[in-house]
C-alpha cells in the first residue's frame, strides 16, 4: 500500500492505509481463531474423527473445508442493496439492509447430500459461500485455511490423544463471528487439562 502511495499519493490516503490495516487485524484474527476453535471442537466431539486425522494427516485440508461448510466462523454478512432487486421472489427496494446467512449455503441439500452429517471425506465441501462471493470475496480465504491446517497439524503431532473435558458448556461471541470462546481439552497422555480460547470480553 505504501508503494502504491509513493507512486501516486492521490490513489490512497494515509488515513485509508491506516483504516485498511486496522480492519485487516479484525478480519484476519477473530475469523481464523474461531475457525481453529470450531475445527478442534468438531473433531474432538466424535473422537473417531480426531483419530482419523491423527492416523492420516492428509485428511487435514478436507477437515478444514468441511468445518467451514458445517460450522463457519463467519456465518453472516451484511449488505445494502444499491438498486431495487427481486431475490427468491421477494421484492427489495434500493437501500435495503440485508443480513445474509452465508452459512446456510453449507446446508444446501441440492449441493451437499446429507448436509447435517459432518463428513471428513466430503469432496465438494468448499462449494459454499462462507468466504462471500464476487469482488469482495474474502481477501484472506487461502491464508485463513492455511493457518487452520498448520494449527491442526501441530496439535495432532503434539497431542495425538487430546479429548474434550466433559461437561464444559461452550459459549459463543455476541458478534458476527461464531466459535467457542473457550474450549477445555484434556491431554489423555499426560492427564492435564488445557484451556484454549479467546479471552472473554
Ligand atoms: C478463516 C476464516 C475466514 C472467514 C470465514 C472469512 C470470511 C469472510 C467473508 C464472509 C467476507 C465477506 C465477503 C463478501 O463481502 O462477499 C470476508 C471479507 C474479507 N476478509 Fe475474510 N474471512 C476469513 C479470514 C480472513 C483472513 C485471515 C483475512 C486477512 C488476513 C481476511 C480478510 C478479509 C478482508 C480484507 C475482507 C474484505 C474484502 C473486501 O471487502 O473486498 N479474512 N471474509
Amino acid at each position: 500500500m505504501l508503494a502504491i502511495r509513493e507512486e501516486d499519493p492521490d490513489a490512497l490516503s494515509l488515513e485509508e492505509v491506516v483504516s485498511i490495516l486496522y480492519s485487516l487485524t479484525f478480519a484476519g484474527h477473530e475469523t481464523t481463531n474461531y475457525l481453529i476453535g470450531n475445527l478442534v471442537r468438531r473433531l474432538l466431539e466424535k473422537l473417531e474423527r480426531w483419530d482419523a486425522v491423527v492416523g492420516d494427516p492428509a485428511l487435514i485440508p478436507g477437515a478444514v473445508g468441511e468445518v467451514l461448510r458445517y460450522d463457519s466462523s463467519v456465518p453472516v454478512w451484511r449488505r445494502i442493496t444499491t438498486r431495487p432487486v427481486n431475490l427468491g421472489g421477494v421484492a427489495l427496494p434500493a437501500g435495503a439492509k440485508l443480513f445474509l446467512w452465508l452459512a446456510a449455503s453449507g446446508r444446501d441439500a441440492s449441493v451437499f447430500p446429507d448436509p447435517e452429517i459432518f463428513d471428513l471425506r466430503r469432496t465438494n465441501a468448499t462449494k459454499t459461500l462462507v468466504f462471500g462471493e464476487g469482488i469482495h470475496y474474502c481477501l484472506g480465504a487461502a491464508l485463513g485455511k492455511l493457518y487452520a491446517q498448520l494449527a491442526l497439524e501441530a496439535l495432532i503431532k503434539r497431542f495425538p490423544r487430546l479429548s474434550l473435558v466433559p461437561g464444559k458448556a461452550i459459549s459463543f461471541p455476541a458478534n458476527m463471528c461464531r466459535g467457542p470462546q473457550e474450549l477445555w481439552v484434556r491431554d489423555a497422555g499426560r492427564y492435564s487439562e488445557l484451556r484454549y480460547g479467546m479471552e472473554a470480553r
